[in-house]
């Protein structure tokens, strides 16, 4: 009976290692060896303890299930979204938030671009300040408030994964979230998105 390398464990495994390698050559190493380069050169800011409980409103509401953070280096999407992604932008972001679905327009540089007076509004009812938007509509947000119980922790966390934070901004993070509502905590992070980043000039 002849066998081709279909019906081979052997070449199965053995290919699947080789592919593997491969990728973990080309895009694992040159990122472990050029990290310290690439975090030199990063303009990025870490988030503070209210932005961060922002960050994980966007998260568990599903934000980012619409929205990227992701222009990519073309001509139209710079005109429309701003200054493109480097790699240097997301040092402290963990997990990172791309995006895959282009549902609602970009959302990396979108700091200065409204007031909170307009995010408030759009937050509540999209349509009040975009008629023919999409957009669900998120009222809770201003009416749940955070206790904070568990920031610390989480900067602690992050602080292992190389995000610089004070034993100072740990200490004080419970006192800056404790008593705010979900959407001010969103806003301040949505008013965070680019404003470290975008002061360069694109290239
Ligand atoms: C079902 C898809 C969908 C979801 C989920 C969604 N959005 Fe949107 N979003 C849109 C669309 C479509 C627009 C464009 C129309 C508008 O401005 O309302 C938009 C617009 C925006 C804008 C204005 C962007 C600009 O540059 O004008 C912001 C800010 C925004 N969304 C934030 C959020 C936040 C924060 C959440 C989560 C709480 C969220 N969106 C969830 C679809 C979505």
């Amino acid at each position: 009976m002849s066998k081709d390398f279909t019906h081979s464990l052997v070449i199965l495994i053995l290919t699947t290692v080789v592919v593997a390698s491969f990728s973990l050559v080309v895009w694992v190493v040159p990122n472990i060896v050029r990290g310290d380069d690439i975090a030199k050169n990063s303009l990025a800011v870490p988030l503070t303890a209210i932005e961060l409980a922002g960050r994980d409103i966007y998260i568990s509401e599903g934000c980012h299930v619409c929205h990227t953070q992701m222009v990519r280096p073309l001509d139209p999407e710079i005109k429309r979204n701003g200054r493109p992604n480097q790699e240097a932008d997301d040092i402290y972001e963990f997990p990172n938030l791309w995006g895959s679905k282009r549902t609602g327009p970009d959302l990396t540089n979108l700091a200065r671009k409204y007031s909170d007076q307009w995010h408030v509004i759009h937050l509540i009812n999209p349509r009040q300040v975009v008629p023919t938007s999409i957009m669900p509509s998120y009222p809770w947000l201003f009416e749940q408030t955070l206790t904070g119980d568990d920031i610390s922790a989480k900067m602690e966390v992050l602080r292992t994964l190389g995000v610089p934070y004070t034993d100072q901004e740990i200490g004080d993070a419970r006192l800056q979230v404790r008593g705010k509502t979900k959407g001010e905590a969103l806003i301040r992070y949505l008013q965070s998105l680019g404003k470290d980043t975008s002061q360069e000039v694109s290239q």
